[in-house]
């Protein structure tokens, strides 16, 4: 029997450089309650992104505030050294006081500080794409692309990301420092974002949609994707993610889940093909 991996979904190419099998994976689940603090079972996470590795999933998102730290801990425990595929993708803006408690902060020396911090924890060299989390409202917008534009003409990081942005930010970022990726939230039921999205599509800039499954609602047994997923014979969550690799060649979803059965169920989502009808079909409940 043969076994279905993430690279059936496809390859992007980030920022011309970072080739990734476009089915990826999001650290976020892999931390305590409320995103705060380690993940309870360290070896099962590491058990977990492991087997990601295997079944061909080479994009793997993350964040400073994750934790905060030790997803990326986590990843280095787990996949240090990295396959010469896998692309580590993290971000630094968004701090963290606590279960629930976020806050944005986008000063320079911050920024600078994260980076660095990130490189020690996930122990490489050079961060692969590195997300400004959010825009800080606070703090000059030319500050906070100076810093990321600085970070990667040091060789810091290699490419840089957005998360959050309207078309107009994205606009002015790119007359500072070349962006590689936004990150927003999008997926079938959400799709305030299409603007972005074609945005991205248009200047071949990968679109990293977050909350892919709305945090779990649409891979729900009884959930409104359930009976057109049934038909399709794949779980609600494959469908949901088909969906998503369906909608644009520049979309990149990053499912995050705790258990290796849901990770195995998700990368399956990258063998099915959905017809145009199917597409439709799994869209209309939601237009
Ligand atoms: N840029 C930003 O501001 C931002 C914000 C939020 C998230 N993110 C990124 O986006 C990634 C995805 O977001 P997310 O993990 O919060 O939400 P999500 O991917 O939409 O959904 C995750 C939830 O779905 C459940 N799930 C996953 N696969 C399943 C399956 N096959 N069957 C049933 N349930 C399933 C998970 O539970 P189990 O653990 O039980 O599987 C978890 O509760 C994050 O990991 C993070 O990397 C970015």
């Amino acid at each position: 029997m043969s076994t279905i991996t993430a690279a059936s979904s496809g390859s992007f190419t980030i920022g011309g450089e970072l080739k990734v099998n476009r089915l990826g994976y999001g650290t976020m689940q892999l931390t305590g309650p409320g995103v705060w603090g380690p993940f309870p079972d360290q070896e099962a996470g590491v058990r977990l992104l492991r087997r990601a590795v295997e079944l061909g999933v080479t994009l793997f998102d993350t964040a400073d505030s994750y934790g905060p730290g030790t997803a990326e801990e986590l990843l280095r425990k787990a996949l240090h050294p990295y396959p010469e595929d896998v692309v580590i993708a993290t971000k630094a803006g968004l701090t963290r006081f606590g279960p629930g408690q976020w806050g944005s902060d986008g000063r320079p020396d911050y920024l600078r500080r994260q980076a660095e911090s990130s490189l020690r924890r996930l122990g490489l060299e050079r961060i692969p794409l590195f997300q400004l989390h959010r825009i800080d409202p606070t703090v000059p917008f030319e500050d906070q692309m100076g810093v990321l534009k600085e970070l990667r003409d040091e060789g810091k990081v290699a490419h840089v990301g957005l998360s959050e942005v309207g078309v107009e930010e994205l606009e002015r970022a790119r007359a500072i420092v070349p962006i590689a990726s936004v990150q927003n939230l999008y997926n079938v039921a959400q799709r305030d974002s299409e603007d972005v999205l074609r945005y991205a599509e248009a200047h071949d800039i990968a679109f990293l949609p977050w909350f892919p499954l709305a945090t779990g609602r649409l891979a729900r047994p009884g959930g409104p994707l359930a009976r057109i997923a049934s038909h399709l014979n794949a779980s609600p969550s494959q469908a949901a993610l088909a969906w998503l690799l369906r909608r644009s060649p520049v979309v990149l979803p990053i499912p995050g889940t705790s258990s290796v059965a849901h990770l195995e169920d998700n990368v399956a989502a990258a063998a099915l093909n959905l017809s145009q009808d199917d597409f439709e079909a799994l869209s209309d409940p939601f237009s």
